[in-house]
């Protein structure tokens, strides 16, 4: 049986990049198998944060996971820092990963190239070792993630081969799993840039509300020639607009494409700006609510409890593995 494991990490507000390139995805993965979703929170120290945006943040993706579809029966869903085998497997495991491989991880270096040694916290440096020991503690088989987190968990590939040349068959395989459509949303002011959670413009964050969602898709960057054809190297605002469509629609870019051919810019983006509110405005009503009645705090609860009991499991595995004494 497949064994489903992915998170998100409470930096900043949730924008439609995080929701497109995986939240939307979580729940298809729910039959599929055994399926476990946390909030990275452990992950969120990496960069300077408030505690109360902490907080504040973590709950919110509780309330989006719930918002999203995911039912507490298939999928074991918690806070990261409520299972400590996280952190026992980190400390095991970063002895077989090595600064070299971590130096080169794109994300590292987009965050610090510009930073000194002496301001780049050693948490954000080891966050994908962090990251492997998550996958790694629930046998995950399949790790739903866009594109930008895939490297991570090459690495993690490349972890176990090196592990279990050494121990044996300890630990899991993972896989990255990529959306066909979506993996990588861009900005909406700079179409060469990843959408982040960083505040900027460009970026839509899904508690903005509908007006304001709604002029940001207005204002997007376009490009030259006055109507739509798909060209990702010539016309990457109109691609990505492309994109958000197709992945909220749930088709092809190419099928978007052939819609809107020939259409002007303008009736184009508000197309788009309408599909956005078909979507968001019944995720943000259930968000509200779930927000108001605070029904995540009991799934997280129960859900720590299940997640600890596989995550110990493999944690002794190992430990018995590498030679520490279990007395
Ligand atoms: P995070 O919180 O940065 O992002 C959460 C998910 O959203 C995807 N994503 C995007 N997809 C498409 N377009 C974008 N512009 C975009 N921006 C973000 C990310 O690829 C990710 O899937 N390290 C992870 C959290 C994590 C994790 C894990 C994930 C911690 N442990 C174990 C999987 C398995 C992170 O920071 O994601």
């Amino acid at each position: 049986m497949e064994r489903i494991l992915s998170a998100i990490k409470p930096t900043g507000k949730l924008t439609l990049g995080n929701y497109i390139g995986a939240l939307s995805h979580f729940k298809d993965f729910q039959d599929q198998g055994e399926s476990f979703i946390f909030i990275a929170d452990l992950h969120a120290l990496t960069l300077p944060i408030e505690p109360e945006d902490l907080r504040n943040n973590s709950r919110d993706i509780a309330a989006f996971y719930l918002a999203s579809g995911l039912d507490p029966k298939k999928t074991t869903m918690f806070l990261q820092s409520s299972v400590s085998a996280h952190a026992e497997l980190n400390a095991i495991v970063q002895n077989y990963l090595y600064m070299g491989e971590l130096k080169r991880m794109t994300q590292f270096k987009d965050k610090c190239s510009k930073m000194a040694d002496t301001a780049i916290g050693m948490g954000i440096f080891a966050y994908p070792v962090l990251m492997a020991a998550d996958i790694l503690l629930y046998e995950a088989t399949e790790v739903p993630v866009g594109e930008d987190q895939a490297q991570h968990v090459e690495l993690c590939r490349d972890l176990v081969r090196r592990f279990n040349h050494r121990y044996g068959e300890i630990l899991k395989m993972p896989k990255a799993v990529v959306p066909k459509v979506g993996a990588r949303i861009m900005s909406l002011t700079d179409p060469s840039k990843k959408m982040s959670k960083s505040d900027q413009k460009g970026d839509i964050f899904l508690l903005d509300d509908p007006k304001t969602m709604r002029k940001k898709i207005m204002s997007a960057k376009t490009d030259m020639g006055p109507t739509v054809t798909d060209d990702p190297v010539g016309k990457p605002g109109i691609h990505n607009l492309l994109n958000i469509y197709a992945s909220l629609d749930g088709t092809t870019i190419e099928e978007a494409a052939k819609r809107f051919e020939g259409f002007r810019y303008g009736e184009f983006k508000k197309a788009v700006a309408d599909k956005l509110d078909e979507v968001m405005i019944p995720f943000r009503a259930r968000y509200d609510q779930i927000i108001a009645d605070k029904s995540y705090i009991e799934v997280l609860r129960q859900g720590a409890e299940r997640a600890r009991e596989v995550a110990n499991k493999t944690l002794r595995k190992v430990q018995e593995a590498v030679g520490l004494l279990l007395i």
